[in-house]
Formats: structure tokens, sequence, C-alpha cells
């Protein structure tokens, strides 16, 4: 039998390579998608797939693709779940979609994930990879034999697999932020110990003077930073890097998990949380009071289906129809301020802005004040009328 598995090299994949070559007796072909994770970990995934005896192992960088269809999406979008800049659940999209290339390229027979049966992972995975090979047999053995996080390290010692001293949690990373979860953060009244931070720094170590960096974007993707155009790799590990320093896009919730559960949850986000709110600042000034109104509807929606593993979905694919079309006037330029772990958007214009200055304006005439009159006289006229009945029964 062969079974093509995606492998991060973390303890439960690591496990699951051992679980299907005992008892499934089967080739492992190992498959490792770089979506933005360190090149540290892409390394150690190699090494590990060797040492564990992958009869084969794949490497796909799925970089380009990954922010292209995936995380612009997402930031035209605003895609934020319950306040979680979607991360995880973006990745699992070109992950499994990469899984079934591979699968059907080696003619596998199953393919093989490391999710257990308690998180939102195992969603995305089975409903993507059903969904684009509906016969291809799905095996997630860390489900199937019910392990907990500590048998796993069990197994793994009597087996020899080595185990990382950071496997108490489970960690997940690309480029549009890093999720950590497990181990003493599994009691939500326990504070976060430092450590398990890394791209981020505490605010109290940040830089002391603020900084002030300005974002262009065109048509609701972000294309520049700090009037230098770049590729979308480069500035979203730019924007990790700098809004990091600043110790900016520490989140922690507790979240609403598909299946109803309950989970702490601690994320890093730099990038994420500036180009969002930074977004989200550009499409206040272009988009009418209408289409905002509107268009937050459609965002949780979008977001929700995301998280809930249904990308496929044909109301999402509804849903990006309108958000495109929304996105052709979200062109222009945004400041935003880091400073001590905050991020503020401070100035923004646009050539499709509909501010109107002159209108506005303290200073300026603009327009006749007594055209205001009018109008108020009917504003709120359904109440008065109302209340008049009232007085007068
Ligand atoms: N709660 C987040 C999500 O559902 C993060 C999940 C992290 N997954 C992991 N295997 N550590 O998208």
């Amino acid at each position: 039998m062969k079974v093509v598995l995606a492998f991060s090299s973390g303890l439960d994949t690591s496990v699951a390579v051992r679980l299907l070559q005992e008892n499934y007796k089967a080739d492992v072909i190992t498959v490792t998608v770089n979506v933005g994770q360190s090149p540290f970990k892409l390394k150690a995934a190699a090494k590990k797939a060797k040492l564990l005896g992958a009869v084969k192992h794949v490497h796909i960088d799925a970089r380009k693709e990954f922010i292209q269809d995936y995380i612009f999406p997402s930031i035209k979008a605003n895609g934020l779940y319950e306040g979680y800049p979607l991360s995880t659940a973006l990745a699992r999209y070109p992950i499994a979609s990469k899984l079934v290339d591979v699968a059907l390229r080696e003619k596998a027979d199953a393919v093989a994930h490391g999710c257990t049966g308690k998180g939102n992972d195992q969603f995305r995975f089975d409903t993507t990879i059903s969904l684009k090979a509906p016969k291809l047999k799905i095996i997630a053995p860390i489900r199937e034999f019910n392990l907990d996080r500590k048998q796993e390290i069990g197994y793994a010692k009597k087996k020899g697999i080595p185990v990382e001293t950071e496997s108490s949690y489970s960690i997940d990373e690309n480029l549009w932020g890093r999720s950590i979860e497990g181990g003493v953060l599994e009691d939500p009244k326990k504070i976060p110990p430092e450590h398990i931070y890394t791209w981020t720094r505490p605010p109290e170590k940040t830089p002391q003077k603020p900084r002030i960096i300005e974002i262009e974007f065109k048509e609701g993707v972000p294309i520049a930073l700090d009037g230098k155009r770049m590729g979308g790799v480069e500035l979203i590990t730019e924007m990790n890097r700098i809004a990091g320093d600043y110790g900016v896009g520490r989140i922690e919730l507790i979240e609403d998990r598909i299946m109803g559960l309950k989970a702490r949850e601690n994320y890093e986000a730099p990038a994420a949380t500036v180009l969002i709110q930074a977004h989200q600042t550009l499409e206040q000034l272009v988009l009418t009071k209408e289409e905002l109104e509107f268009k937050r509807q459609a965002d949780q929606k979008w977001a929700d289906l995301v998280y809930r593993g249904l990308w496929f979905d044909p109301l999402k694919e509804d849903l990006d129809a309108f958000i495109n079309s929304t996105q052709r006037r979200v062109t222009g330029k945004v400041k935003v301020k880091l400073d001590r772990g905050s991020c503020r958007a401070i100035g923004r214009s646009s050539p499709y802005s509909l501010y109107d200055e002159k209108l506005v304006s303290f200073e300026k005439p603009g327009f006749d004040q007594r055209d205001a009159v009018g109008i108020i006289k009917f504003h709120g006229i359904q109440g008065k009328i109302l209340r008049k009945r009232r007085m007068t029964r």
C-alpha cells in the first residue's frame, strides 16, 4: 500500500509515519508544502522523513500561490474569525490540494494527515481532499488510534522518533501567522509564558521610538511598503519582521471551534494585523456606507466558511465575486503607526476617496448650511408621529 502523507516533521506527523508503516504496512511518501514556515523547519522535515524511512520526500514551494490565491483574497475580505486573522485555516487548502496532486501522480492508494479528532484542521483536509479526489482514501492515524499527546510522545520515544522540546505545544506556522496551542496554555486562566512567542517582541522590549510606515494598495491588495514596490512574499515577510519588532500582532482568544468546543488560542500575526487594519481603513475611505455595511456581513460569512473548511463552497465563490467587485476602488495609500505592541492607521489617501473636504470642513462654506434644516424636519419623522399619537390618545 502506498500512502502520501502531509508532513511537517512535528510530533503528530512524525508519529503518523510510523503508525502508517506498522499498521498499514504502508510505503509512506512524505510531502512538505512550503507555505512560509521557517526554513529551519523545512530542512528538518526532509531530514526527519529520511530518518523515519519514508520511501520518498517531496517538497513543494507553494508560497506564491498561497499568497495570490489565499492570503490576498483574505485581505480583501478582512479575513477575521472571532478576531483571529485566518492563517492556519487558509494554508490547509493549498496543502490538501498539493497532497492530492502528489497522490494522483504517484498512483497512491491513500492520503494521510496528522490531524487529531478534536480540532478544525481535519475538517479542512478531509473536505478538500474528498472534493478534489472523491475516490482517494483518507487516513488520519492519530484520530484513528484515538491518541492523545502524551501517548504520542510515549510512542515516539519507544520507536526512537526524536521529540522536540517544544512538543508539549501544538504549533503551526505559515507566512500569514503562527498559532500556538496546548501544554500550559490549555488552562485558560494561566498566563502564556514568554517563550511561546518567536515572531513578536514583548511590548516592553520594543524600540523606544514609534515608527510610521506607509502601505500602498492596488485593488485591495498590498503592493508597496514605504514607497518600495515588492512582491507578495517579500512584502509580507518584511511586514512580519517590522511589525513583530514593535510587538504588534499578539492575539489571544477563547475561540469557538467547528465542533463547538471552546479552545484557548494564541497567535502571532504581525503582518496580518497591520495589513488587515490598513485595508479596512482604506475601505472606509472609498466604499459607500451601504457597501461597507453589507460588506461587513459578507466578510464575516466569508471568514466563517473559510474557518469551517468550506473554501470550495458555492456561497464562498459567490461572496468572492461580490468582494472582488468592491475592491476595484480599494486603491491608495495608508500610513500606520507602530508603537509598543499597538498599530493604528493614522493617514489615508485614494484617487477614489469619497471624502469631500470642502463639504465637510468647518473652515470652508462648501454648501449653504441652511439647507440642512429642511432635511432635519423629516429626520425621525415616524417616531415623532408615534409620540404625538400616544400623547393625543
Ligand atoms: N485555531 C486555529 C485554526 O483552527 C489554529 C489551529 C492550529 N492547528 C494546529 N494544528 N496547531 O485555524
